[in-house]
């Protein structure tokens, strides 16, 4: 029998037998998937200067690794690995992108950001760089929230990007 579930943290529906370990839309832990009945907009609430200021930095993070996640899906061919490994990296950056931007209460800004590095093996390094950057950040901004729906959210986004960080950690070791 499949149940409706909903992401507390970035709202998503999904429908199974069993809820997925990670959220597919924003790699949040299985823990946040709950029944529909139970979701809150946890953006919908008032944020000091400084959390607003990390916002931000988290906003500019996620919309350069939208960017370059796309640009270097584009560049392997259609369905081959790399091409879907960066498709789903991609939608998942672009998820915490816009869950920054309603926490702002901002709309989600033009997707720019840094190019492909040239090979699937330097586009790698990279990405493993920019994941390792951004738990260390995510990091210190729960430290700096105080507010609850804001710790949750950091929560979720240092896990999925220490699985990003660990699958380009493996891929690299293939190419
Ligand atoms: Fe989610
Ligand atoms: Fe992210």
């Amino acid at each position: 029998m499949i149940k409706l579930y909903v992401c507390r943290i970035c709202g998503e529906p999904y429908l199974g037998g069993e809820a997925p370990d990670d959220c597919p839309f924003c790699g949040a832990p299985k823990a946040y998937l709950r029944p529909v009945e139970e979701f809150q907009e946890i953006w919908k609430t008032k944020i000091t200067e400084q959390e607003k200021k990390d916002l931000k930095e988290t906003l500019d993070l996620e919309v350069n690794a939208t960017a370059l996640y796309i640009k270097i899906s584009g560049k392997n061919p259609k369905y081959s690995k790399q091409n879907q490994l960066f498709k789903q990296l991609a939608r998942v950056e672009r998820e915490h992108a816009e869950m920054a931007a309603k926490f702002l209460n901002i709309k989600l800004p033009e997707i720019n950001g840094e190019d492909a590095k040239g090979s699937i093996k330097k586009d790698l390094e990279r990405t493993k760089e920019l994941e390792k950057s951004a738990v260390e950040k995510y990091k210190k901004f729960l430290k700096n929230a105080e507010n609850n729906n804001l710790k949750m959210f950091y929560v979720a986004l240092i896990h999925a990007e220490h699985g990003h960080y660990e699958i380009a950690t493996e891929e690299i070791k293939l190419v």
